[in-house]
Formats: C-alpha cells, sequence, structure tokens
C-alpha cells in the first residue's frame, strides 16, 4: 500500500481538488498538513456544489476518512460552516473526519490583524487571502499560539493573553499610521494609507468563543500522529494533499511573496507525524499554463491579449477571494525547482484543453537574468524581476483535447507539447486533465502512478468513467 504525497508545483490553483478526488478510489484516507482555509476548491457533489476550504474533498467519497492535520492552522468557524453545508447534503462527516488536536487554532483577530497589514502595505502588498493565516503561523512560530487542545481551558492560558496583547498593540499602530519600511519588504513607499480602526478584542469573549469551539470540535478531535500511524500499520494508504503550491512555501517559495506554512511535500511529514522513510511518493500537479494571485514575481506573467484569452478560457478566478489570477506561459525554471524539492516522480497535467485554440504555445526553458543564462531558480525577488524569459514556441495543436481518454487520441502536436514538457520538467506525467469534470481526464499506463496508487489505478479509471 502507498502514501502519497499530491503537491502542488506552482503557485497553488493547480487543480489539485480535481486530481485528489479523482484518485480517492485508491486511498483509504485523505490527510492535510499545512495552511487553512485560505485553500479552496469547489466540488460537485450531486446537483450542489460546494466550495470546501479546509474539509479535503474527500469526505464526498463514502468510506474515505479525512485528517485536519497538526500543521494545519484551523477557523473553527469556517470548519463548522462547511460541516453544515456538508450535513444539508446529507454527507456526515462525525466518525469520518479527525482533527488533530496539536493543529492551531485561528481567532478572528489573526484574520483582523492580516487585513489591517494588507491595507497598510498599499502598492507593493503580498495580496494575502484575509483569512488571517500569517499572523496564526506566528503566533505558533512565537510560542504563544492557541492549539485545538487548548481550547476548553484558554481562560488559563498566558499564551491567550500574550495574543491578545500582540495583535491589539498592532492594531494600534496600524490604525495609527502606516509604519514605514525596509527596502525590498513587501510593503509599499511611501507609506499607504491608515488602516481602518479596529473595536478592541475582548477577552472575555474570546474565552467563551474559545470554549464553544472546544466544545464542538470535540468529536473530531484525536492524536491524530497515532491515529495516521495506526492507519499504516494495518496497511491503509494514506494520501496528504497538499494546498497553495511549491512557489508559495515559506522555505522553497517566492520568499517574501509567500504563504506562512511549509507547502512543499517535506511538510507533508512535519504537519502530520508520519516519518518521511514511510512516504512511498509524490505527484506533482501543473497546469499547462501559470497561474499566481497576488503580489510577487512572475516571469512568464502576459499582462496582453494571450494573457486575458488564459484567464477567461481557463476561468481563472480565485475560489476563496474571486480575485482574476494572473497568467502567463508554462514556467520549467519553476517545475524543475518543484521537481527537486518535492521529489516529483510523476506528474497530473491540469487544463491542457485551455490551450486548444492558440496558434502558438510558449515553454519558458531558461532565465536570463544580466546577460547570463540559468536554468535555476533564483532565490531574490531582485533577480527574478530582472528575469527575461527564454522562450520555446512550439505549434498550437490546432485541435479540441476537450474530454479526451487516452493519450493517444489527443493531436499530435499536443502529445509533442506534453512530451516538451516532460523533458523539461524531468518528469512522467501520468494524468492529463482535459475538462473541469471527472470524466474528462486521461490516466496512462506504464507510469510511477500505478506504485503511487497502490496498484488500484483500475478503480481510479472505473471512477472516472462514472
Ligand atoms: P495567505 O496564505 O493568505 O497568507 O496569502 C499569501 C500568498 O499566498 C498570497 O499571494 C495568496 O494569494 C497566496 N495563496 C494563499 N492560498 C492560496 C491558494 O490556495 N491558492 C493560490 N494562492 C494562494
Amino acid at each position: 500500500m502507498a502514501n502519497t504525497v499530491v503537491i502542488g508545483m506552482q503557485w497553488g490553483d493547480e487543480g489539485k481538488g480535481k486530481i485528489v478526488d479523482l484518485l480517492c478510489p485508491a486511498f483509504d484516507a485523505v490527510v492535510r498538513f499545512q495552511g487553512g482555509d485560505n485553500a479552496g476548491h469547489t466540488v460537485k457533489f450531486g446537483d450542489r456544489h460546494f466550495a470546501l476550504h479546509l474539509v479535503p474533498s474527500g469526505i464526498l467519497h463514502e468510506g474515505t476518512r479525512c485528517v485536519l492535520g497538526n500543521g494545519m492552522v484551523i477557523n473553527p468557524d469556517a470548519l463548522f460552516r462547511e460541516l453544515e453545508a456538508l450535513a444539508a447534503a446529507g454527507v456526515e462527516a462525525a466518525g469520518r473526519l479527525f482533527v488533530s488536536s496539536r493543529a492551531h487554532v485561528l481567532m478572528p483577530f489573526h484574520a483582523e490583524l492580516d487585513r489591517a497589514r494588507e491595507a497598510a502595505r498599499g502598492r507593493r502588498k503580498i495580496g494575502t487571502t484575509s483569512r488571517g493565516i500569517g499572523p496564526a503561523y506566528e503566533a505558533k512560530a512565537s510560542r504563544y499560539g492557541l492549539r485545538v487542545c487548548d481550547l476548553a481551558a484558554a481562560g488559563r492560558s498566558p499564551r491567550l493573553d500574550a495574543a491578545i496583547a500582540k495583535v491589539a498593540a498592532e492594531l494600534d499602530g496600524l490604525a495609527a499610521a502606516a509604519r514605514p519600511t525596509a527596502p525590498g519588504d513587501p510593503v509599499v513607499e511611501p507609506p499607504a494609507a491608515s488602516a481602518p480602526p479596529t473595536a478592541p478584542i475582548d477577552r472575555d469573549a474570546e474565552v467563551a468563543r474559545c470554549r464553544d469551539w472546544g466544545e464542538r470540535l470535540e468529536p473530531y478531535v484525536r492524536e491524530t500522529a497515532y491515529l495516521l500511524n495506526a492507519w499504516i500499520d494495518r496497511g491503509e494508504s494514506l494520501l496528504f494533499e497538499g494546498a497553495q503550491g511549491t512557489l508559495l512555501d515559506l522555505d522553497h517559495g517566492t520568499y517574501p511573496y509567500v504563504t506562512s506554512s511549509s507547502a512543499s511535500a517535506g511538510g507533508a511529514s512535519t504537519g502530520t507525524g508520519v516519518a518521511p522513510g514511510r512516504i512511498d511518493g509524490v505527484l506533482g500537479v501543473l497546469k499547462a499554463y501559470t497561474t499566481r494571485v497576488g503580489g510577487g514575481p512572475f516571469v512568464t506573467e502576459l499582462e496582453d491579449e494571450t494573457g486575458g484569452f488564459l484567464r477567461e478560457r481557463g476561468n481563472e478566478f480565485g475560489t476563496t477571494t474571486g480575485r482574476p489570477r494572473r497568467c502567463g506561459w508554462f514556467d520549467a525554471v519553476v517545475a524543475r525547482h518543484s521537481r527537486m524539492i518535492n521529489g516529483v516522480g510523476a506528474v497530473a497535467l491540469t487544463k491542457l484543453d485551455v490551450l486548444d485554440d492558440l496558434d502558438q504555445v510558449r515553454v519558458c526553458v531558461a532565465y536570463r537574468i544580466d546577460g547570463e543564462e540559468r536554468r535555476d531558480l533564483p532565490a531574490t525577488v531582485a533577480e527574478l524581476e530582472r528575469a527575461e524569459p527564454v522562450y520555446r514556441s512550439v505549434p498550437g495543436w490546432g485541435g479540441s483535447t476537450v474530454g479526451t481518454l487516452e493519450f493517444e487520441d489527443l493531436p499530435a502536436r499536443a502529445r509533442d507539447y506534453v512530451a516538451l514538457l516532460e523533458e523539461e520538467v524531468g518528469a512522467p506525467v501520468a494524468i492529463i486533465s482535459t475538462g473541469p469534470r471527472r470524466e474528462e481526464t486521461i490516466v496512462r499506463d506504464g507510469t510511477p502512478l500505478d506504485r503511487l496508487a497502490s496498484g488500484r489505478l483500475e478503480e481510479v479509471r472505473r471512477q472516472r468513467n462514472g
């Protein structure tokens, strides 16, 4: 039985949700290991659409267990909203959803601080999802965060007092004036408008909120590291579902324009308590072009008609925030970086059909920085901003790939495009998504995916076929 990590290889929004949904029949449980309700995908179940941000879409598969691991920051209100929507559609999560007692709790004042900071940053804001993710992880790293296991006794926790004091002081400061900043920080110069004033944080109300959350979460809370390791001991297969993408990883992404968690495959171990040696491989998800939301460098960005075409044709608008996504050509420098960082053994390529009507398709194979050609990803924003893409152009395939089920049935030049990506990225493409629906997917034979899916690819194909 294989334990597999599914990871985004770009800046998030690669279409991981569809791939995880497709692969569910090959796994016994789906495990989130980082992030919070900044993630999101819309899933169709029966005649309803769900916007899920915390609960893995595996919950819609009868018998699949879902785990929110210790590496996450959880906003219980957001979780209860999802559980209520699921219950209204007859999907019962109790007994199948498990929340780590060690996960950190995202408080409303974290979200308030996130918004106030962004307002003060002005033109060079990070473009966060305003969910409070950064402040919640900061509290964790600074050791005054509250964890799920602390909720019942939050009133006696000096950490709650520390958290309130720190956040209140910063909110006051931001409300008074935007801070001057160091050059290179993702903060505007000259200072942006002051953040709007905020109400004081009421300690008693926060304590009551924590107690209420603690009671309502209780049926779901477990020491999930023990649970997951016991499941592995008895031969079950786990799918670790990454949120965001490698280029948003706090360590390996385009810092400081990143999220605050380990969004690459390494996070699957630290964020769950399942040791690296118990994880069998990594499936990387790549979009056939590139998108990003929020600020930060994006070497292959297209601010022209083609960019607009990709946005419209690919419906590139955020699930969590509704923001239009920035669009550009496929960037093999980014994809190679991700292949290395994550140890990607096989790739799921999504949204190939979006490129169908283009006369010419481009792939960035290297960057030119100060006259020098580089195939590695530079560490600094300054270098990335100076980088010019070195493109390989290939002719479009002049035909529809929508709904194609077999690789051999793709137009010849679409197959050539896939082969070019395989060569540039250095990993085989095992899955190709040719439309938003589950049925619109190619699952190729003879790739490492067979092993990663515990030899249960036939079950995956059966589900794809409906
Ligand atoms: P945060 O995670 O809300 O702090 O946002 C930090 C950066 O990550 C911003 O550029 C966000 O747009 C981006 N981001 C966060 N979550 C996602 C996601 O699920 N998909 C794509 N981008 C995301």
